[in-house]
């Protein structure tokens, strides 16, 4: 069961990486697309910079921008010229029958593949089949057109585990946080995952709740933590007369006090605020 990062983003690409829950991160010409217009290779290099930033060599799926199988390859091969060093190169290709040869060739070059934009049982076996490392299904497309995606994601799982293939499955288009529960639960072992869900994927109002209420208990529980700097109001009633007359004092021994209109207000240790009027002597507090 991993965590794949589905997005191009740096900004949250870095949110995730400094998280340490990302097993990969899948990209596609659409997500790049959202990006702020760059240079391609430069931007996929941000990546791998954060990457190696975070210590987290992990597989990182670049896409093909062409339907030309025989440009395909062109373009695998200088991706893997310009990203090769980096151990966790994947190149995205999606399913075809072209594209078949495609990946074929690539593994023949021993280039990892990530085969892209399966919907259906057949198209991701025939992707294991031409060698794919990575076999992804797109969960909320395969569902945009009324097929049971879950089931899908089942019975490749259920083949490919009965059958020992090396493919690992990849479920991607996630459209709300229950596919990704019910992409788990029908077998991926990826579920790559737009930021947008993270957020809510650690979030519950009863973690909210539990976590407030230990709070709460312990602080009332606990004795008064005594701020540094500030004075037991004992003490502050004791000394606010002789300390007023000398302001000097006043930083050393109160350490937060303010003075507002001859009015002096002190802090003391147990949140008490005090005040005292220097024109009447006259001391009293909340
Ligand atoms: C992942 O590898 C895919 O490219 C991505 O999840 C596709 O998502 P979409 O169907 O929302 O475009």
């Amino acid at each position: 069961m991993k965590i794949f990062v589905d997005s191009a983003n740096l900004v949250e690409i870095e949110e995730a990486l400094r998280r340490g829950f990302p097993a990969g991160i899948t990209t596609n010409p659409s997500l790049m697309s959202k990006e702020d217009r760059t240079d391609f290779k430069l931007h996929i290099k941000r990546i791998i910079k954060l990457c190696e930033r975070y210590d987290r060599k992990i597989p990182l799926s670049v896409e093909v921008f062409t339907a030309d199988p025989k440009a395909m390859v062109k373009q695998a091969t200088e991706f893997v010229a310009e990203f090769g060093e980096y151990e966790g190169l994947n190149v995205k290709v999606p399913i075809g029958w072209d594209e078949l040869a495609v990946i074929r060739e690539l593994k023949t070059r021993g280039i990892r593949v990530n085969c892209t934009c399966c919907m259906s049982f057949n198209q991701a076996i025939m992707a294991s089949a031409a060698g794919a490392d990575f076999v992804s299904l797109f969960f909320g497309r395969i569902r945009d057109i009324g097929y049971d995606a879950r089931a899908v994601v089942e019975s490749v799982h259920r083949v490919f585990k009965e059958r020992s293939v090396p493919s690992e499955i990849i479920v991607g288009s996630i459209r709300h946080i229950c596919d990704i529960n019910d992409a788990f639960m029908a077998g991926a072992d990826i579920v790559t995952v737009p930021p947008q869900f993270f957020r809510q994927m650690v979030s519950h109002p009863k973690t909210d709740e539990a976590v407030n209420q230990f709070l709460n208990d312990f602080k009332k529980w606990s004795p008064p933590v005594r701020r540094a700097g500030a004075v037991t109001e004992r003490f502050a009633r004791a000394h606010v007369v002789r300390s007023v007359a000398s302001s000097r004092a006043l930083p050393t021994i109160f350490g937060n006090y303010s003075v507002r209109s001859g009015i002096f207000m002190f802090e003391a240790d147990n949140g008490r605020k005090l005040w005292h009027y220097k024109s009447s002597q006259r001391t009293g507090g909340n």
